[in-house]
């Protein structure tokens, strides 16, 4: 059957009249009602294990904005834990791991209970399948495997990914042997959720940007290249989003080696460049700061327009360039969800 959504079709390539958006992280903390649900949850990772609550976040921001796709309500990291690594969200510090360091690490690692552990994920999938309004699109998502492994290796965030880094340079079979068991259990992962009715996906790779250019290759293509080929031996249509942040000039080489259907620009690239080089490729997303949220006022509407009228010539969904960040008022993503709903190209 075909999908007539705004956003899927968009992604297919197809002219529409009017811009398709959705905002990363659009479910959290800058809503009232949704950290009165995380109170009620108890902890993070409970909201995310949690079918009728995640179901709950996922909606919130459509009610309030109407965008054209909701994004599953879950977290990169829930692969790791699914693998048996121990995790915990601690306010105001983020993700804590264990850090899976070296092969004994690793190798007490195991995929065995993945889609037993994930179950709940799925539920909140065919939960939203039924629940969303007919013409918003659901979006799945997992990490990319280099970004997941950063938090593995680390056993927290970092600013370079540093750590990650040197051990793909000093233990570089281990460091293989870990990224090929998040390219096996984020495809098993990813394709579930197509099962469940996702409708579109997306892979982050938010720490890409640090990469020099030969493991870019090696740590963000080629997994992704992988996972895109795994998913497509079961879906072959659904439309695959790739995000490899702070990749810059590199995109363009990530796109024709990945075959992803679309790609998500990050802030500091330049829409001209877009335009011109990777519209012409493929469909493209992105990419206002999410600063200009927080600030809002002429500047964000300015940025807008600017977006806007930079890419109409092709395909383009209207995202930020990362997520949306915790202090943004509500009234300002809502200001620019109305530009953005009365927008024809
Ligand atoms: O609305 C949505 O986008 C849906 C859900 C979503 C979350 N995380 C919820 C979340 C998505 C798509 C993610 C992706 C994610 N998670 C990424 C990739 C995208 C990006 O932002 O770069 C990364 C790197 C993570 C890992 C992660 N999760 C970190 C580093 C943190 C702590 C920092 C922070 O923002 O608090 C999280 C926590 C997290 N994930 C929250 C939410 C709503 C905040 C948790 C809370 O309620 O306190």
């Amino acid at each position: 059957m075909a999908n007539n959504k705004l956003f899927i079709q968009t992604l297919q390539g197809k002219k529409t009249e009017r811009v398709p958006f959705w905002f990363m992280r659009q479910a959290g903390r800058y809503l009232p009602e949704y950290m009165a649900l995380r109170k009620e949850a108890g902890s993070f990772l409970d909201l995310c294990y949690n079918p009728e609550f995640a179901t709950e976040v996922t909606l919130q921001p459509i009610r309030r904005f109407n965008m054209d796709a909701a994004i599953l309500f879950s977290d990169i990291l829930v692969i790791p834990h699914a693998l048996g690594q121990d995790l915990a969200f601690k306010v105001g510090e983020g993700p804590v791991l264990t850090p899976v360091d070296n092969l004994e690490r690793l190798k007490a690692l195991s995929i065995e209970n993945l889609h037993k552990h994930l179950n709940p994920v799925y539920q909140t999938v065919t939960n939203l399948a039924e629940k969303l309004p007919n013409h918003v699109a659901l979006v799945g998502f997992a990490g990319a495997p280099w970004t997941v492994a950063t938090y593995m290796v680390n056993g927290k965030g970092s600013k370079d990914q540093a750590e990650t880094r040197l051990m793909a340079y000093q233990d570089r079979e281990t460091f293989q042997k870990l990224i090929d068991l998040l390219v096996l259990s984020t495809s098993e992962y990813l394709i579930k959720q197509v099962d469940h009715g996702a409708e579109a996906l997306q892979i982050f790779d938010s720490w890409s940007g640090t990469l020099p250019a030969d493991e870019f290759i090696k740590w963000c293509i080629d997994p992704v290249k992988q996972i895109v080929k795994n998913i497509r031996e079961v879906h072959p249509h659904i439309p695959i989003i790739g995000f490899p942040k702070g990749a810059g000039a590199k995109i363009k080489n990530f796109v024709k080696k990945t075959k992803v259907d679309a790609v998500s620009i990050d802030t500091s690239t330049s829409t001209t460049w877009v335009r011109d080089v990777v519209q012409p490729i493929c469909p493209v997303q992105g990419n206002l700061d999410p600063m200009l949220l927080v600030s809002g006022g002429v500047p964000l509407e300015k940025a807008v327009y600017h977006i806007l009228d930079h890419l109409k010539a092709g395909p383009h969904v209207f995202n930020l360039g990362h997520g949306i960040i915790p202090q943004t008022p509500p009234e300002n993503v809502k200001r620019v969800s109305d530009i953005l709903l009365a927008y024809r190209k």
